[in-house]
C-alpha cells in the first residue's frame, strides 16, 4: 500500500469532538474515543496540499465557486458512480445537516408529516421535531444480521408525508440499498406526492463487491421526485470544512430550493471549502480504494474477534463505510448497563444505539475509521469487561 494506514496520529489539542467532546458527555477522558464519524486516518496529502497553497495568498477574501468545484463534481459522479450530472442541477450547501435544514424549510411547513427510518442517523428526526414537523417513524427489520425495509409498513406510513429522508447507504444499519428496493420506495413516494430526500453522504465508502446506487438513477420516477445530498467529507477525512453540495434533477424542485437558498444566502461557502472537494474528487481515487481496503481489513478483523471472544456480541457488518453497529441484545443488559459496560467498564467511547432511535435500544455504533493496533486495544479492554460480566 502507498499510504499509512497503521500511523497513529495524536489528534488531541486540535478541539477535535471525537476527543474534546468526551470530557462533557461522560465526565472524563480515559477513554478510546470511537464514536463521532470521522477517521483517525491523516486527511490526504492532495487534500491538505491545495488549502496550504491556497494560505501562501495572504488575502482570504470573499470566494466565488470555481470552476473547478463544479468539473470535479460532475466528473467524480460519472466516472465513480457511472451518474450524469451537469453544473445547473447542483447547489453548494455548508454541510449535508445544513443542507437537510434548508430543505425541510423549502419544502414543507410547521406541522408537516415527514418520514425516517430508524434506527437511523439522529439528526433526520431531531431536525424535523426541532423545527415542528411531525416524525413518522417507518422502523426497518432487522432479519439474518441485516437491515430491510418493511415495505408493506411503508406503503401505510408514507401516507400523507410531504418528504421521506432515506439515508442512502445506511447509518448505522451499513445497508446500501438493492435497486430493486429503491425503485420501490420511488415507485411509492411517487404515487403519495412525497418528496425523496436521498442523503448519500456515505456512498463513496462503498465496499466492494456492493454497489451503490444513487436514488435519482434507479427510475424515472426517482430521478423527477428527489434531492440527492452528497459530500466527499466522510470519504475523505474533511468533515471539518463543512462543504457538501445537493443534486436535483428536476426544474421546478430545484427552483424552488433556489429561491429559498438565494432567500437566506445559504449557498455560500468558505473559501477553503471549495478548494477542498476539487482536490479530494481530482486526485481521490487510488488513495480512497486503497482507505477502503484498509476499512474492509478492519471490519473483518472485528467480526473475527468478536465471534471468537465475545460471540454474544453480534457484528452486523456494513455494506458500506466504517460504521459499525454492535448487537449487543443477547447480553440482557438495559441500556444504561450496556452504556456503563463500554464506558466504565472498558474505557471506551462509543455511539449509545439509542440516540438513533429506540429501535437501536440494545445496539451500540462503533467507529473503525482508526488503525488497526488502535481497535486491538479497544477489544482487549472490552474482552476484560465481558468476561467479567
Ligand atoms: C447519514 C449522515 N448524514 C450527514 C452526516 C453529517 O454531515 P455534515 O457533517 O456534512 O453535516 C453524517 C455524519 O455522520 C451522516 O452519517
Amino acid at each position: 500500500m502507498k499510504y499509512n494506514f497503521d500511523e497513529i496520529i495524536d489528534r488531541r489539542g486540535t478541539d477535535a469532538v471525537k476527543i474534546d467532546a468526551m470530557k462533557n458527555i461522560w465526565g472524563k477522558t480515559d477513554m478510546i474515543p470511537l464514536w463521532v464519524a470521522d477517521m483517525d486516518f491523516r486527511t490526504p496529502l492532495f487534500v491538505i496540499d491545495a488549502l496550504r497553497e491556497r494560505l501562501n495568498h495572504e488575502i482570504l477574501g470573499y470566494p466565488v465557486k470555481p470552476q473547478s468545484w463544479y468539473t470535479s463534481i460532475i466528473r467524480w459522479l460519472e466516472s465513480r458512480h457511472g451518474w450524469k450530472v451537469s453544473a445547473s442541477e447542483l447547489t453548494f450547501t455548508p454541510g449535508v445537516v445544513a443542507g437537510l435544514a434548508t430543505i425541510l424549510h423549502s419544502f414543507t411547513k410547521k406541522g408537516d408529516k415527514v418520514m425516517v427510518q430508524p434506527p437511523v442517523y439522529h439528526p433526520f428526526f431531531l431536525l424535523t421535531e426541532h423545527n415542528h414537523r411531525k416524525v413518522v417513524y417507518n422502523p426497518l427489520i432487522l432479519e439474518d444480521g441485516q437491515y430491510r425495509m418493511d415495505m408493506e409498513r411503508f406503503k401505510e406510513d408514507i401516507k400523507g408525508c410531504k418528504l421521506f429522508i432515506l439515508c442512502n447507504p445506511h447509518n448505522p444499519g451499513g445497508r446500501v440499498w438493492d435497486k430493486d428496493e429503491l425503485v420501490e420506495v420511488a415507485r411509492i413516494c411517487h404515487e403519495n406526492g412525497t418528496i425523496v430526500v436521498s442523503d448519500e453522504i456515505h456512498a463513496d465508502l462503498t465496499l466492494p463487491p456492493f454497489q451503490h446506487h444513487s436514488f435519482a438513477t434507479v427510475s424515472e420516477e426517482a430521478e423527477n421526485n428527489s434531492i440527492i445530498l452528497m459530500s466527499p467529507s466522510k470519504a475523505f477525512n474533511m468533515p471539518g470544512l463543512f462543504s457538501a453540495y445537493c443534486i436535483i434533477k428536476n426544474k421546478n424542485l430545484h427552483a424552488k430550493l433556489q429561491e429559498h437558498v438565494r432567500a437566506n444566502e445559504s449557498d455560500q461557502g468558505h473559501v477553503f471549502a471549495y478548494i477542498g472537494v476539487a482536490a479530494a474528487y481530482s486526485n481521490g481515487t487510488e488513495w480512497l480504494d486503497q482507505m477502503l481496503a484498509y476499512v474492509q481489513g478492519n471490519i473483518d478483523y472485528t467480526d473475527d474477534f468478536f465471534k471468537r471472544h465475545m460471540p454474544l456480541i453480534k457484528v452486523i457488518r456494513p455494506q458500506a463505510s466504517y460504521l459499525v453497529f454492535l448487537d449487543c441484545r443477547e447480553l440482557g443488559l438495559p441500556q444504561d448497563e450496556l452504556v456503563r459496560l463500554f464506558v466504565d467498564g472498558a474505557h471506551l467511547a462509543l455511539n449509545d444505539g439509542a440516540m438513533f432511535g429506540k429501535e437501536g435500544a440494545g445496539f451500540m455504533r462503533l467507529n473503525v475509521g482508526t488503525p488497526r493496533a488502535v481497535l486491538r486495544q479497544a477489544f482487549l479492554q472490552l474482552h476484560t469487561a465481558y468476561n467479567l460480566l
